[in-house]
């Protein structure tokens, strides 16, 4: 019993005189303790609905691959801190009258300073849609109403849950069927059109239906976003820009620009390549495959969609994925300060007007 009591405190010294001894000589403890310099603040994490949303100018420069270019003067927007309205309105998403308190979009915009040459707002939502929210009022015509609506009325009260728009099986094959779910917020509209989309494909692209919830209203110019998508000078090209922009903007972006709901059409795969020829094209935008419900497919068939314009679409998917990406560049660049060289050019004679006869 006592050696036993005297192996165990012996074993017990020697572990402690060990450990003493190493630590005596590891440089590491015996450093005295060194206050790391704090890091660079960093930018707060981005509001993404819940408890409200940014406001941002895009600021000029190269988007290309995803670039992180900062915001300019960004005005992050609190739910808490802002009057929220209640209306009862009709919303295409439940197909139904709800009672909400939210905030329309125009009434949020109002309180943020523009630049002069923004005349469009871009939406960004969640799930990766961008939505164009047009500025300039067309005479004759309402300005775009979009609602967000950040509680509803349920039975027992206020609620900050929105159910999920859910799809059911009975849907025809063709149409779209993964749901919908929101976090925070939702925006309602009461008529699903939007001035963007070509007539004859909205019958199925109906970005209002697909919207979740709202992270981030970004204002920009109009011409300069777009010119980022162009690609070359082409005729062909061109008239498969416009179609891009009347029917995939809201889900598709090219060169990581743009909307992420559906795939890149540039990164990481040439999306032209992918769908090989027009014909490719034409079947995948036209059609849903029969299984595209049980894999959750959500791109829907646009079936309106003639092949000619599937042709331009794919000349222009084409085209963008060599092409280098201008700038967005929303305002004329300041003219440079050195003056020309006045010798160099001999100035043009301006022809004396003869004068007229009397
Ligand atoms: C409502 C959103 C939406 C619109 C509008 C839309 N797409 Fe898609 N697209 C998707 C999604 C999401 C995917 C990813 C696969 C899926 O879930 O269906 C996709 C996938 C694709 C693919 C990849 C092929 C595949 O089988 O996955 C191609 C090519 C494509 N879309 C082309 C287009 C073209 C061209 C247009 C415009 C005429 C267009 N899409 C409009 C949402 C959309």
């Amino acid at each position: 019993m006592r050696t036993k009591g005297l192996l165990l405190v012996a074993v017990l010294g020697l572990g402690w005189l060990l450990g003493w001894l190493s630590s005596w000589n590891d440089p590491v403890t015996a450093e005295p303790l060194i206050i790391e310099p704090l890091e660079k603040p960093q930018p707060p994490p981005p509001l993404m609905g819940w408890r409200g949303v940014s406001i941002w100018t895009r600021t000029a420069g190269q988007y290309a691959d995803g670039k992180d270019v900062p915001k300019t003067r960004e005005m992050r927007v609190f739910w808490k801190n802002i009057k929220l309205e209640t209306r009862k309105m009709f919303d295409v998403q439940y197909h139904g009258n709800r009672t909400y308190k939210g905030v329309w979009v125009r009434t949020l915009l109002q309180q943020y300073r523009k630049p002069r040459y923004v005349n469009l707002a871009l939406l960004h939502f969640r799930n990766g849609m961008v939505v164009p929210y047009p500025l300039k009022t067309v005479p004759g015509r309402d300005p775009m109403p979009v609602f967000v609506a950040v509680k509803m009325k349920e039975t027992k009260g206020w609620t900050r849950h929105f159910p999920m728009v859910m799809r059911t099986p009975a849907l025809p094959i063709y149409k779209d069927n993964r749901p919908v779910w929101f976090r925070g917020n939702k925006v309602v509209v009461q008529k699903g059109d939007h001035p963007h989309v070509l007539d004859h494909v909205a019958g199925n692209v109906q970005v209002w239906k697909r919207v979740n919830t709202l992270t981030g209203i970004e204002l920009v110019n109009e011409d300069a976003y777009y010119k980022q998508f162009a690609g070359p000078n082409k005729p062909t090209v061109r008239k498969g820009w416009l179609m891009y922009r009347g029917a995939c903007q809201f889900c598709h972006g090219a060169h990581r620009i743009g909307a992420t709901f559906g795939n890149d059409f540039v990164k990481p795969l040439a999306m032209f390549y992918f769908a090989y020829n027009v014909d490719e094209l034409h079947y995948h935008v036209t059609f849903k495959s029969a299984d595209a419900m049980h894999r959750g497919k959500a791109m829907p068939a646009i079936k309106e969609m003639p092949k000619v314009q599937v042709g331009y679409l794919w000349q222009w998917m084409k085209g963008v994925v060599r092409h280098p990406v201008p700038a967005y560049q929303p305002y004329k660049a300041k003219k440079p300060t050195t003056r020309p060289n006045r010798r160099a050019i001999p100035p043009r004679r301006k022809p004396v007007p003869a004068r007229p006869a009397k």
